[in-house]
């Protein structure tokens, strides 16, 4: 490896001395002069090159154009024909494509080295979803800086992340990615993401260029269906979807990917309403635009453009800068200028900005600054981020229930049985979108508590394939749990179960699990249930039999450490749910911040009656979600007990204070997210039932008594009015606070004239 890295550095020094004798980055000018002469000397050919941004070989997410030559890249990197590949990575690899394009390229432009660094690289973080149910801003800007620190070290400079799309239905797969269904708990994250990704500044060995996606309201498919028509109002739009895209550019994001699917009749990556009127002019992003994977070329599938001419030019003239993977752009462009179907001017700023990103990235003043192999030796899976990513883990752990003190366990247990497909599986502990973790690393959940409980002994036992209805190894579990004196079922979706193109319309438990779990149930041994899973689930009969449940999602490298640290106590869960599970799927979409209705049902549902039936709510299921959004439990138990205001009633220009008792009546120190909701109880638009202001995560040890102050401002009860403006309304509002959306504490305020 030595040799290796001296090898690389000693091309990297002759390479840069021929790259910068020739480069614009020579000079003293400033970046946007260079980008501006450099332009001044491209043909049409090579900055329609720039725009054009292709897959490597080591891993696709989405169909291919080209049929491999082994060569072809470099071909292609000569000639100027690409702006860089995504999906590959490799500190020498790397190097040897940029060494191509800055030695032997006319023009020496570096190239982007772009990948989907979703949850951690070698280092795999928790999934994204099970990150946010952490609400630790400090732990998920922790668990983004590290997985800059790890692929920055392998080459890449440009993460298409962080995926910032709300999503209130759990049949869509792409929910694991995102952050749940609340827009300033999402927004929060989206902050913290592309801080965590971008650190101090872009031009710094260890951070790459971030990309909040996919914009917009990719995560509003009818009815859960991947890439599915997005068909919502003005007002849901810019209330529920748009924020945390602007929380990202608001935190400086460097560029903005473009969505699959079309909004309220026009295809995202040719959507003017989206990305001029919102992105470039409301919100004033200068940064680069990308396309998502041939979306500028479905177009045409989705009955918007004609041909792949007229797709390129209504992306190109929308503002999308670079065409990832439909190659529509290389092809169509040239042509469009030279019949003069397109201004030249177009193609140069979206050039432009592609040119401007690399010189931000650091690129052209050091082409091999991401493309380290010491460093990659050193900083992939080191201890100090194996020992952070357990951390992040097991804060994203939500218990769920815990009856009958079942948790955590004691040390006394002399046999467990460990059943269901995850109790032994590292592979689906990485879960979806973690091309760089691999199978073999995970700490399975029996890996892991092996280590922590070395008196116990554990019988492992598959209970289920998760692919097909065969009950063969249904009986070895029922005999696993009769001889042990608790049974750990381990029990959920494997990773290819969520992500992308993994909708499903039965969220329930795959294949025969729930049938294991019945039989397992029926032996009467006292039963701790884990999940793992990318998506809320309707799991109510598990919820009514089994005593104690425990969500893990996908936990990533330490996934069996995080939990076994859960599971005996050595750390307190304090997670909370960012998105409501249902009871039954057919109350999906199921979101905390909905209207009240005409017609609320808030009653007894025992009730008889009119009062009842003529009420907005199903005949055979709840209208409540089996667990509401914010909600998850702890060893400790915390009650609220007060809530006081400094004033009932405010102007425009002034605050409250609001101030919430909690006390930690356990003897047990622990964490616990506390909420504040607002509702308006009348506007010149009917708004939701409540909505989530502020939320502090406080450590209170046993028996301790603390208090929680939020400020209430004017932004707080903002809101787009009837006319579209944003702004809050004169009239009375209830201040809710509690440890989750299913709040306690209330009171009113008003906002005078
Ligand atoms: C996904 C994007 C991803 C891209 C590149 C697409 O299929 O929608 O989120 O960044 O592939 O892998």
């Amino acid at each position: 490896m030595k040799i290796c890295h001296y090898l690389l550095s000693t091309l990297v020094v002759l390479s840069l001395t021929l790259f910068c004798c020739q480069s614009p980055s020579s000079s003293s000018k400033t970046s946007t002069q260079k980008v501006d002469s450099l332009l001044s000397v491209m043909t049409l050919e090579e900055k329609v090159g720039q725009l054009n941004f292709l897959v490597g070989d080591l891993f696709n997410t989405g169909p291919t154009v080209r049929t491999a030559e082994s060569d072809k890249f470099d071909i292609l990197i000569r000639d100027g024909k690409i702006t860089g590949l995504f999906n590959v990575h490799g500190a020498a690899y790397t190097a040897r494509l940029q060494k191509i394009a800055v030695e032997q390229s006319r023009l020496k432009i570096p190239l982007l080295f772009g990948a989907d660094v979703i949850h951690g690289f070698k280092t795999v973080m928790p999934l994204s979803l099970a990150e946010a149910s952490s609400w630790d801003m400090e732990a998920i800007e922790l668990a983004a800086r590290i997985a800059a620190e790890e692929s920055t070290a392998a080459g890449i400079n440009f993460t298409f992340a962080p995926m910032v799309d709300i999503s209130r239905d759990a049949r869509w797969g792409r929910v694991s990615e995102g952050a749940g269904e609340d827009p300033y708990l999402a927004s929060c994250i989206a902050e913290a993401r592309v801080n965590g990704f971008q650190g101090k500044a872009l031009s710094e060995a260890n951070t790459l260029a971030a990309c909040i996606k996919h914009f917009a309201a990719y995560g509003a498919p009818i009815a859960g269906r991947e890439y599915n028509t997005v068909d919502i109002s003005e007002r849901t739009l810019r209330e529920i979807y748009l924020p945390p895209y602007k929380a990202g550019i608001d935190a400086g994001v460097a560029t903005v990917m473009t969505a699959f699917n079309e909004l309220n009749d026009i295809p995202a990556s040719g959507n003017t309403y989206l990305l001029k009127d919102i992105l470039r002019n409301e919100w004033d992003f200068n940064g680069m635009v990308v396309s998502d994977w041939q979306s500028i070329g479905e177009m045409i599938e989705h009955g918007y453009s004609a041909d792949s001419m007229e797709a390129a030019r209504q992306a190109l003239e929308t503002g999308v800068d670079m065409d990832m993977m439909s190659e529509i752009y290389i092809e169509q462009i040239p042509e469009l200028v030279k019949t003069g179907k397109l201004d030249v001017a177009l193609l140069d700023n979206a050039v432009r900005r592609v040119l401007e990103l690399k010189y931000a990235l650091g690129l052209f003043d050091n082409p091999y600054i991401y493309s380290d192999t010491l460093r990659e030796k050193v900083t992939l899976r080191s201890t100090e981020h194996l020992t952070a990513a357990r951390d992040i883990a097991r804060k994203s752990i939500v218990l769920l229930k815990n009856e009958k003190q079942l948790l955590p366990l004691h040390s006394n247990y002399k046999k467990i049985a460990i059943i269901g497909p995850f109790g032994n599986n590292k592979e689906d502990m990485n879960g979806s979108w973690s091309f760089f973790g691999e199978a073999q690393h995970p700490v399975s959940v029996a890996e892991g508590l092996r280590t922590a409980m070395p008196n116990t002994s554990f019988i492992v036992a598959e209970g289920c394939n998760l692919y097909n209805d065969k009950t063969d190894k249904l009986q070895e579990a029922v005999k696993a749990a009769l001889q042990s004196e608790l049974v750990l079922l381990v029990v959920g979706e494997s990773a290819p179960m969520h992500g992308e193109g993994a909708s499903r319309a039965d969220i329930g438990l795959p294949g025969i699990q729930q049938r294991l779990v019945e039989e397992i149930y029926k032996t009467g041994k006292p039963i701790v249930l884990l999940l793992v899973n990318g998506r809320p689930l309707a799991i109510e009969w598990v919820d009514q039999h089994i005593p104690a449940i425990v969500e893990t999602w996908t936990l990533g490298s330490e996934a069996g450490n995080a939990i076994a640290d859960v599971l005996t106590g050595e750390f307190n869960p304090s997670g909370k749910l960012p998105m409501s599970f249902p009871r039954h799927i057919g109350q999906v979409p199921i979101f905390y911040n909905h209207k009240n209705t005409g017609r609320p049902y808030l009653g007894d549902y025992s009730e008889p009656g009119a009062e009842r039936v003529y009420r907005s709510r199903y005949r055979d299921v709840q209208n409540t979600p089996l667990y509401p959004f914010g909600y998850g439990l702890s060893y400790s138990t915390f009650t609220y007990t007060n809530m006081v205001l400094d004033k009932t009633s405010m102007k425009n220009n002034e605050t409250i204070t609001v101030t919430v008792t909690i006390s930690n009546t356990s003897n047990r120190d622990g964490d616990e997210v506390v909420q504040l909701y607002i509702r308006d109880l009348a506007g010149s638009v009917t708004r939701p039932i409540k909505e989530l202001k502020g939320f502090k995560k406080v450590h209170l040890k046993a028996k301790e008594t603390s208090t929680v102050t939020f400020t209430i401002d004017k932004e707080m009860l903002s809101f787009y009015r009837a006319d579209m403006s944003w702004g809050s309304e004169p009239g009375k509002f209830h201040v809710m606070a509690g440890g989750s959306s299913d709040t306690v504490l209330k009171q009113e305020i008003t906002l005078l004239p």
